[in-house]
């Protein structure tokens, strides 16, 4: 597989070819995105929820999320490899984003971070690109401020919060950003955000007419039941794989009919006689 640059990632965009980007957490799931074409590969902060089990993403803690990283560069070569910092890791001054950003690429081995910010994000994303750690944006819907939003709530419904998301993304776009994540915004608004910029957008949320689309893997292969947003299509059914398998498991092991003889060693009759003497 060729490798995935910027460079090839902008020319997808301006080839109309639609960008392909999902989650992965780990060894294996980085090494199907390396497997199966995707172009981009995200460590997506979603870690904390589908697979730590906490309830929020600002949960997650930068080692948590670098011990993550490491597993996923080591299965995910070819697509480009972007990761989540965490909530608190980029907040609370430059250094401290840079400082923590330069982990994620030595430590964690990825290519590039992202970053949940609109104007505020401008300075760090300015100083992160001028040293030359690759951002991507993301507006929005932003999980990690759910608590300030009441929730995961579609944003920028209204023309003044349209044009707020709008402004701040052509702000992160002059930061640097090389791309931007979209997440639950109209569709028109997606169409006319993608218009308007240079860089690839990649949506969650909204619409077809980004650049790309990104999933969470376990909300496209249907990894759990009970909730499913209105943006997420389920491509597999990795739960009924689960579910057939385990129960088969249980239920061969309980009426004895796993293992049988072929998946049993055996020995020579002779050896045995003499063991049993
Ligand atoms: O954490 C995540 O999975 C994400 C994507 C959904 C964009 O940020
Ligand atoms: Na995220």
């Amino acid at each position: 597989r060729r490798k995935v640059t910027i460079q090839y990632l902008n020319q997808l965009r301006k080839a109309g070819t639609p960008i392909t980007m999902v989650t992965a957490y780990d060894y294996p799931t980085g090494r199907a995105c390396e497997t199966h074409g995707v172009d981009i590969t995200l460590v997506g902060d979603s870690l904390a929820q589908v697979c730590l089990g906490y309830d929020s993403t600002t949960r997650l803690t930068l080692d948590e999320m670098i011990h993550h990283c490491r597993a996923v560069a080591r299965g995910s070569k070819s697509p480009f490899l972007v990761a989540d910092m965490p909530f608190g890791s980029y907040h609370v001054n430059t250094d401290e984003a840079v400082r923590n950003a330069i982990r994620m690429v030595r430590e964690g081995g990825v290519e590039g971070v992202k970053i949940e910010a609109s104007f505020e994000g401008v300075e760090i994303i300015r100083k992160l690109t001028s040293i030359g750690i690759p951002v991507m944006a993301h507006v929005g819907l932003m999980p990690q401020r759910h608590t300030f939003f009441s929730g995961y709530r579609v944003q920028g419904r209204t023309a003044a919060c349209a044009l707020e998301i709008a402004q701040g993304a052509r702000a992160l776009q002059e930061a640097g950003a090389f791309a931007i994540v979209l997440e639950a915004i109209p569709r028109l608004l997606g169409m006319y955000i993608t218009k308007q910029l240079d860089i690839p957008t990649i949506g969650i949320g909204a619409g077809v007419h980004t650049d790309g689309q990104v999933l969470v893997w376990d909300d496209l292969m249907s990894v759990w039941g009970g909730h499913k947003a209105k943006f997420v299509r389920q491509f597999g059914d990795v739960k009924s794989a689960v579910e057939s398998g385990l129960k088969g498991y249980t239920k061969a092991v309980r009426e004895r009919s796993f293992p049988d003889d072929a998946e049993s060693y055996s020995m020579p009759d002779e050896e045995w006689e003499k063991f049993l003497k």
